[in-house]
């Protein structure tokens, strides 16, 4: 019999009954400066799920990449998700109430969800693969910056969704936010001519940081100020929120795609 880690490595006999390390949030001594490597792989028992997980060694450890960065090794977005064209990510698509809707809603586009709490993502794929109609999305278990900057190829992805991300409101945590610059230059990267960029919270400080951020960002300008849930589709956590009457904060960014010289 074999179990996996908090990290989803296959572990077998000894190793299984040592005990398991929460997410990685911190790192061994010695270990903060460093790339950790990360594998992508499909889920053996889920098809919708696939990991890009870091790897331990047998006592729990991180690996380091042997170069920092790891190489630049981009995933054929075709031979994952069976459909030729540009693709939409979400990132941090929780459990995929969004993901699943919008896929049954477009069978033509292909679609990743990003999840980095390995349950979840667990239960977004599996959600997804019960039904036959929804096989051109898919979930990645991911820490979503790592997995744009290592596998997704450049000028690849029509629109990037991401709803009510964890705010980190703690000035010290601020900088755990996903939204950051270096995310940002990613998704000019990826972005194809066309590009749209989808965000909302119900975090008011956060969406001003995310307005300002964006619009000191050259490549991202806004196309629209206070639309409502994309194409209709509420999150659950925007269901949440909106049953506590708490205000939403949406708005739409065109993404330009970074030609390089
Ligand atoms: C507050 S939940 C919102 C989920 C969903 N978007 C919704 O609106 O219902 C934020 C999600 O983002 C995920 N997340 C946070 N940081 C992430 C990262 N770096 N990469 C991928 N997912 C991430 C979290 O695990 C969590 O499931």
């Amino acid at each position: 019999m074999s179990s996996r880690s908090d990290h989803g490595i296959r572990m077998s006999g000894q190793a299984q009954r040592k005990p398991r390390p929460r997410a990685l949030t911190s790192l061994p001594d010695g270990l903060e400066h460093y790339e950790l490597r990360r594998e992508l792989r499909p889920d053996p028992d889920l098809p919708t799920l696939w990991h890009h997980a870091v790897v331990v060694d047998e006592n729990f450890i991180p690996v380091r990449a042997e170069s920092s960065p790891p190489a630049y090794d981009p995933i054929r977005t075709e031979d994952l998700l069976g459909l030729a064209g540009p693709i939409e990510l979400e990132i941090g698509c929780g459990k995929g109430r969004f993901l699943s809707e919008y896929a049954q809603l477009h069978p033509d586009r292909p679609l990743l969800g990003l999840e980095w709490t390995r349950p979840i993502a667990w239960y977004a794929a599996e959600k997804i693969s019960r039904r036959p109609s929804l096989q051109h999305a898919k979930v990645i278990w991911a820490d979503a910056p790592y997995f744009l900057r290592d596998r997704m190829p450049s000028q690849s992805v029509s629109a990037f969704h991401i709803y009510f991300p964890d705010p980190w409101p703690k000035e010290k945590a601020k900088k755990r936010r996903l939204l950051q610059a270096p995310l940002l230059a990613q998704m000019r990267r990826l972005a194809v001519e066309g590009c749209l960029f989808y965000w909302g919270t119900d975090y008011a400080e956060y969406d001003q940081y995310a307005r300002r951020l964006l619009g000191q960002t050259e490549g991202f300008a806004l196309v629209n100020t206070n639309p409502g849930p994309t194409e209709g589709l509420m999150t659950s956590f925007e269901r949440k929120y909106v049953d506590e009457g708490r205000p939403i904060y949406r708005s739409i960014w065109s993404v330009e795609p970074l030609v390089s010289a």
